[in-house]
């Protein structure tokens, strides 16, 4: 949720960096993101109003400056390479017009990290945490007839503070909030439905009002509720005095009959009007999109939402998005959403840290359910690999350094700004804080008990497990506090170790990462605890684990998305355990889930030289059909069918049971031939889908793939890919592309190879597997971009 989601426009004039107030609402939320001027590395005195930064870049926010590289071996292999360091932002703006009277204040979504913020000499305040939005009241030194100017310093020094890439600078939207001196305060609407059934809702609605007034008031709290249609469809009002001590709670209720309710395919929502009334004039007044659904977890029956019971097909994702680093636009995750649930995906796990206030929106609208988590690490800090994944001396920088000052607020604000949306159905405070030995011991990890993942068994020195309830207990507190209305969860590496001290007792649902084989034993073992899988592999087993019990409601794949940083070692600078590439290119091991999960007939066919050896299931099963002559190659095949007919160059070579796969995997060994391997999918004997490989020649055009992302109002993203003389595009192909933007600007271009080193921001990039996504942002009018490289027919993409 935003800082408040106004009724009237979100203004979006920046020119000369000044702006008007609307008459109109009583609140204006602004968003802050432009002219703002940046300097990368620490400037002494810049946080004072004169100081002088006309040399300084200017830019639009969000903004990621590691993403602008250079990749590096002297940085850490777990934040993709990539520098951090200090930077600097400052934006000089006229006061808004109209703002007299009024109560400003400024809100960051995230910075990222160890943010301080001055206004017109004045110190405001740090945060240190990098996920969490925060806001700071400038209307005592705000200049309201005159310049002002707002300084921020982030200090990502600690390069290596993060298992994963996590960007550095103001990389979320930033906002302007004017309310008047009566108003409802920041995240001070809270949106519950109870009882839900298809014929009712019993809905309260709970409202903070805050009187920054010298004088006491009568508040008229208002809440409408309107459907889609923009039809009233409930409504309550109640008058409550906010003192001058400022504070005041407005706590409504109503029924709401045959309610539309939310769900996964439905994703029907409301939006909750909320409005202030101070001697009969409308003083505040803002709007949010909430949903009516039911969402229970039994510790037999699995996940029910609505009443229906349903299996949760996650996936966990990280924030970034290859090229744009962490500054991401929206339409670039709701292209990615789309894909992911293109595969059958559901929900997903937004690891681990609170994301961008967006992405949630994007979810209610989209029919996605969302674990919302909080921290990797608690009191003492994880390992942070530098060298490489297990490789050399860890470092252990981090925000447990912050932990003790900081984790409860920090927590207790990512359920407040989060608390409204429907998608989310779980609080988790925290990611494999118990993984044995990283710090956290017990005697335990000597029996015999404990699988590989454990390492060496109870390690002296390290802190005792039983810290894990003490801090646990605390932080479920914190979340209750805030919010009742959702099961408070955690990802639990080292079940074994955290049952022997009751850590899980003290959550509502209990994760377990990458254990499946404990789920039977566990059940009886501990028959009152709701058990799921919190992250988990993408092996078939894995999947079969939930699928084939009933109390087991949820698996999430790590990952959804390929993400920088946590990279095995240099050249690699990313991990590779997507469904999707970063660029939102569908991996082989997409079309494997896609088998599983979707209900949609579906099939895949990919191909690889024979093993030597058998080995473990392969997902990664190319789409290419170019190979020697006479070679045998192995063509796996996943697909939802009953059953799957492979032929090549027109001569059926059988047909195959889905109850015939191993591992869900139909295989064929073949021997190479030039031309064309294709594969119908059946049910009930009529064919139902299919899918072909095609030999490429030679590299000879550039062609656009024309998606529903191409040529989308506002930022576009391009599939350029090369193809041959008959348009089949070349696997193999590595051709240097540049792209020409007139009228345009470039924000990335992302290939998806996880060990490029060239320069994101560049205007050329070599293709990977034959692709590569551009972003390019369009100005007003006419746009063309131009997709050239040596030897290859060019093209252009017109709008
Ligand atoms: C898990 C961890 C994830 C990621 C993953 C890599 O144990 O929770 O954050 O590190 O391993 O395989």
């Amino acid at each position: 949720m935003k800082p408040s989601h106004t009724k009237a426009l979100v203004l979006l004039l920046f020119t000369a960096f000044s702006f008007n107030l609307s008459a109109q609402s009583p609140r204006q939320t602004i968003l802050f993101n432009a002219g703002w001027k940046f300097n990368k590395g620490d400037a002494a005195g810049a946080d004072q109003f004169t100081f002088n930064d006309a040399g300084w870049r200017a830019l639009t926010l969000p903004h990621d400056w590691s993403i602008e590289g250079p990749f590096d071996q002297q940085w850490a292999s777990s934040t993709a390479y990539l520098p951090a360091g200090i930077g600097w932002y400052r934006k000089t703006f006229d006061s808004p017009v109209g703002i007299a009277g009024k109560n400003v204040s400024i809100y960051f979504d995230g910075v990222n990290n160890n943010s301080e913020v001055w206004i017109n000499n004045h110190y405001l305040g740090k945060r240190p945490y990098g996920f969490i939005p925060f806001e700071y009241d400038i209307n005592k030194f705000l200049n309201k007839t005159g310049k002002n100017v707002i300084a921020v310093k982030v200090d990502h020094t600690q390069f290596a503070d993060s298992r994963w890439y996590t960007g550095s600078g103001i990389y979320r939207n930033v906002y302007l909030v004017a309310t008047n001196p009566v108003h409802v305060d920041k995240w001070g609407v809270s949106f519950r439905a109870d009882h839900v059934t298809a014929k009712s809702a019993d809905v309260t609605v709970g409202v903070n009002v805050l009187n920054q007034s010298a004088k006491a008031a009568n508040v008229i709290v208002k809440a409408i509720l309107h459907s889609s249609k923009n039809e009233i469809v409930a409504s309550a009002q109640q008058t409550v005095r906010a003192g001058t001590d400022g504070k005041a709670d407005g706590n409504l209720t109503f029924k709401v009959i045959n309610p539309a309710l939310w769900s996964v395919d439905h994703p029907e929502l409301y939006s909750l009007e909320v409005a202030l009334y101070v001697n009969g004039a409308k003083v505040d007044d803002l709007s949010q999109h909430v949903g009516i659904r039911s969402a229970l977890f039994d510790k037999d029956k699995g996940f029910f939402l609505n009443g229906k019971s349903m299996k949760l097909k996650g996936v966990c994702v990280h924030d970034d998005a290859g090229a744009l680093g962490v500054a991401v636009p929206p339409v670039v995750w709701e292209r990615r959403i789309a894909l992911l649930k293109e595969t059958g995906v559901n929900s997903l796990r937004l690891s681990h840290n609170p994301h961008a206030d967006y992405l949630y929106d994007l979810c209610d609208k989209m029919g996605i359910l969302v674990m919302d988590e909080a921290f990797d690490e608690w009191e003492l800090g994880k390992n942070k690999w530098i060298a490489g994944w297990n490789q050399g001396t860890p470092g252990k920088d981090g925000y447990h350094e912050y932990f003790k000052d900081w984790a409860e607020r920090d927590l207790a604000d990512m359920v407040n700004r989060d608390k409204n949306h429907a998608s989310i159905i779980m609080w988790s405070i925290g990611n494999e804080i118990d993984y044995p030995n990283d710090p956290y011991t017990h005697e335990v990890l000597n029996t015999g008990n404990n699988p590989q993942i454990y390492g060496k068994g109870y390690t002296a020195g390290h802190p005792p497990a039983s810290e894990l309830t003490r801090i646990a207990t605390k932080l479920v507190a914190v979340v209750k506090a805030n919010d009742l209305s959702r099961p408070v969860t955690a990802a639990l590496a080292g079940v074994v170790m955290s049952n022997e001290v009751g850590y899980p007792d003290v959550l509502d649902i209990v994760g377990y990462n990458y254990q499946e084989f404990r789920y039977p034993d566990d059940h009886k073992k501990w028959p009152n605890r709701v058990i799921y899988g919190s992250e988990n592999g993408m092996d078939g087993k894995a999947w079969d684990a939930v699928a084939n019990d009933a109390s087991i409601s949820a698996q999430y794949l790590w990952t959804g998305i390929d993400y920088m940083g946590e990279a095995h070692s240099w050249p690699a600078r990313s991990s590779g355990s997507g469904l999707l590439d970063l660029a939102g290119f569908k991996k082989p091991e997409f079309f494997y889930r896609q088998a599983l999960w979707s209900d949609k007939p579906m099939v895949y066919i990919g191909t690889n030289e024979v093993p030597r050896r058998a080995g473990k299931e392969n997902h990664n099963a190319e789409p290419t059909w170019n190979y020697a002559d006479g070679k045998q190659v192995r063509v796996s095949c996943f697909t939802n069918c009953d059953e799957a007919e492979l032929f090549l160059n027109g001569k059926s070579l059988g047909k195959k049971a889905k109850a015939e796969a191993v591992a869900h995997i139909l295989t064929w060994d073949v021997a190479w031939q030039t031309g064309e391997l294709s594969v119908k999918g059946y049910n009930k004997g009529i064919a139902v889908a299919s899918n072909k490989l095609t030999t490429a020649g030679a590299p000879v055009a550039i062609k656009i793939l024309n998606d529903a992302y191409t040529n989308k109002d506002g930022l576009l993203q391009i599939t350029a890919v090369v193809v041959d003389k008959d348009g089949n595009i070349v696997y193999g192909a590595d051709n240097e592309i540049t792209v020409n933007p007139d009228n345009a600007t470039i924000l990335g271009l992302e290939s998806a190879d996880l060990s490029s080193h060239e320069d994101y921001k560049a205007a050329k990039r070599k293709v990977y597997h034959g692709k590569l996504l551009a972003y390019i942002q369009p100005k007003a009018g006419k746009v063309a971009v131009t997709f050239s490289a040596v030897g290859l027919k060019p093209t252009v993409l017109e709008r």
